[in-house]
């Protein structure tokens, strides 16, 4: 088990910067999971790491050491993909054992390990199988499998359930929080899932554009979002992001909550909430005209326009009352809203502290 560190780490291909500058401690155990949108920069995070991708400039350290140019193999770390990767002609039984055969490791520690691990993720009827004759999580568990008998000090995993639908990668998320809290291996993961990475993560990293955009909790970025990039990215349907010229004609904010100059308020959809019963005030306050309901189980998801032609999505437990084209009022209290400033960074002077504190 290691700790990794990221030290103004740095990737061009040609001209082009893919990474421009990373820095990054991961903790020894700690579960570590990378966001961002295609292109940002994640996979290759990962792969130098890894050491399949050399890097350009800045420090990788795995342990205590300088993993520079320290061959793949010497990093003592293992990879999971999205298609597995495994040797379509081998048995389970020899795709798990190869590596350990090629390290030279006494063939009573591979049958250890192997029985271990086989039992661990419940694959040890298929022992004698080839891929083929697995399904898709079934060979999601077996490159989990590889991974594991290798014991190494660290897991890294580009988005590994990707490929398996949607039942099957809430049953294996769960199955690799279990595995990853009793090995308590150091691990990064790659995903696009919102709920993969909400609840997989100890911390989240956003990517944008081959840097850091913010690190923390789930639930620190959820509440606290650094930028509007991240606000946007973190949450399902994302959070509503109001210009303070534009929009200004259709919604109005209490006397208390007093943004300087050009802003955005941010409001998330479940924060807002029809106002009823009539007369009761709220912090901020707009009217849309519902064009959209979409029914999702437990709540649906109301979209409307303001008079400007905004858009604004909100949240309401069950059933809706309403139906399209209704004028529905709509409102927030200051608590649940977000102010970012005209570079999108966020504002905490907006909203004054009685009314943070609901007095
Ligand atoms: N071998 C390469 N040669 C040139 N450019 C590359 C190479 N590999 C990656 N890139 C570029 O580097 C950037 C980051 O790519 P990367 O694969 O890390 O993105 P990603 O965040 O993993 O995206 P995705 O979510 O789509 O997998 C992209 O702009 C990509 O085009
Ligand atoms: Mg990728």
């Amino acid at each position: 088990m290691a700790e990794i560190t990221l030290n103004n780490v740095r990737k061009s291909y040609g001209t082009v910067e893919a990474i421009k500058g990373v820095s990054l401690d991961i903790k020894d155990g700690e579960f570590v999971v990378l966001v961002g949108p295609s292109g940002c920069g994640k996979s290759t995070l990962l792969r130098m790491i890894a050491g399949l991708e050399g890097i350009t400039g800045g420090d990788i350290q795995i342990g205590s050491r300088r993993v520079n140019d320290v061959e793949p193999a010497e990093r003592d770390i293992a990879m999971v993909f999205q298609n597995y990767a495994l040797y379509p002609h081998m048995t389970v039984r020899q795709n798990l054992s190869y590596g350990l055969k090629n390290r030279n490791t006494p063939a009573a520690e591979i049958d250890r390990r192997m029985a271990s691990a086989a039992k661990t993720l419940e694959i040890e009827q298929y022992l004698d199988r080839k891929p083929r004759q697995l399904s898709g999580g079934q060979r999601q568990r077996v490159a989990m499998g590889r991974a594991i008998v290798r014991e190494p000090a660290a897991f890294l995993f580009d988005e590994p359930l990707s490929n398996l639908d949607a039942k099957l990668r809430g049953q294996m998320r769960i199955e690799i929080k279990r595995l990853q809290r009793a090995l308590g291996t150091t691990s990064v993961y790659v995903t696009h899932d919102q709920m993969e990475a909400m609840t997989l993560a100890d911390r989240l990293v956003v990517v944008n554009a081959g840097r850091i955009e913010q690190v923390g909790t789930p639930i620190e970025l959820y509440e606290k979002p650094a930028t509007t990039f991240v606000a946007t990215f973190i949450g399902s349907p994302s959070m509503n992001l109001l210009p303070s010229m534009s929009a200004a004609a259709s919604w109005s904010l209490a006397a208390h909550v007093s943004p300087q100059g050009n802003f955005t308020l941010g409001v998330r959809p479940e924060d807002l909430a029809p106002v009823f019963p009539e007369g009761k005030h709220f912090d901020f306050e707009a009217t849309v005209q519902i064009d959209g309901i979409e029914l999702v189980g437990a709540e649906s998801l109301l979209h409307g326009k303001l008079a400007n032609g905004a858009d604004l999505v909100f949240r309401v437990s069950g059933r809706a009352r309403n139906e399209i084209g209704d004028m529905v009022k709509i409102g927030a209290n200051a608590d649940a809203l977000h102010i970012f400033d005209a570079n999108g960074q966020r504002q905490q002077s907006g909203i004054a502290d009685s009314a943070k504190t609901g007095s």
